[in-house]
């Protein structure tokens, strides 16, 4: 991103525990904060905020336990951007960017963000707190950029990007990049996007599309949430937990254009059961964030009576919707 001229967090990178809590500490004194993250893959929970000494004690004691040691063998310190977080979400190839939008997505646990990260526990789209050029400013200051900075290294990249992003007082800056769509952001981006991605997939590739497909329509204004249902257990899993039923109809009564996807089930014969992990996503739209939120909250509840054990947030998409109702 230097390189490219990106503007994202300033940082360092530690390969020992004493240099990571040196750099940690000097970064914490400097800006008033830290974050710290595991360079490995640690299933979203290998990021840490710190705002205290305390703080970067208790994140040097998860990263360097034993089970981290391969994701954290090098570990980034960057500085804590101000802003507000949020995500862009765009497809490429033939050197050319097609963007599908933004998203907003909860990665805590628990409610008015307590408990640990994550790998998402719901979203929403679009982002009507964004600037209305804010798309625009994404592919000219960061998705333009990147592909030039790629291409002068011979790297043609044909996928989806997903741009994680803090917006600030002066517009973006770059979280993250992962060449992949969000889990649950795909689930909420699918259903707001009427395009067959196959064809917009197919199109990236040059390959002539060779059926019939919905050439649909992207409606930038209908409103879609999305709550995740997710074992008792999560985020820590590995319990061995007894899976609940499922009944059929938690897949056949479809939340108001919308729909329940399904991640960590299993089968038991003909019968559907819960598994260890984020188990449902729960999507629905409407015309307003108000409608959507009740439409998906309406089903969660719904599927709560069968799936006992589950834990979902209740504030996805809370804020927003107070903020549509303020401007209305
Ligand atoms: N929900 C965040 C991610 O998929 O990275």
């Amino acid at each position: 991103m230097a390189e490219a001229g990106i503007n994202t967090a300033s940082f360092n990178i530690a390969k020992t525990q004493e240099s990571c809590r040196i750099q940690a500490l000097s970064c914490l004194e400097k800006t008033g904060g830290a974050v710290l993250k595991a360079s490995g893959l640690a299933s979203g929970k290998g990021v840490f905020l710190c705002y205290s000494k305390e703080d970067v004690e208790k994140a040097l004691e998860t990263l360097y336990a034993p089970q981290m040691q391969k994701a954290s063998e090098v570990v980034v310190i960057e500085e804590i951007l101000k802003g507000r977080e949020c995500s862009y979400f765009t497809l490429i190839g033939q050197n050319k960017s097609q963007g599908l939008g933004f998203a907003v997505d909860f990665k805590r646990l628990a409610d008015e963000d307590a408990g640990p990260n994550t790998g998402g526990m719901g979203c929403y789209t679009p982002v009507p707190w964004l600037p209305a050029n804010a798309a625009e400013r994404v592919e000219a200051e960061i998705v333009e950029p990147l592909l030039k900075a790629l291409r002068k290294r011979n790297i043609e990249y044909t996928g989806w990007l997903y741009v994680g992003l803090m917006w600030g007082e002066s517009g973006p800056s770059v979280v993250e990049f992962n060449v992949r769509l969000g889990d649950p952001e795909a689930q909420i981006l699918a259903v707001a996007d009427e395009r067959d991605w196959l064809q917009l997939i197919l199109q990236k590739l040059n390959i002539e599309v060779p059926i019939e497909v919905n050439q649909g329509d992207y409606h930038p204004n209908k409103k879609v949430v999305g709550v995740v249902m997710a074992s008792e257990d999560y985020p820590y899993g590995g319990k061995n937990t007894q899976g609940s039923k499922l009944p059929q109809w938690v897949f056949d009564d479809t939340p108001q254009g919308g729909m329940t996807f399904a991640a960590a089930v299993k089968t038991d014969g003909n019968n559907i059961l819960t598994a260890s992990g984020r188990v449902l996503t729960v999507v629905s739209q409407g015309e307003s964030f108000h409608d959507a939120r009740a439409n998906t909250y309406e089903m969660v509840q719904k599927i709560a009576a069968v799936f006992k054990t589950c834990r979902y947030r209740n504030d996805i998409a809370l804020k927003v919707t107070k903020e549509e109702e303020t401007n209305d």
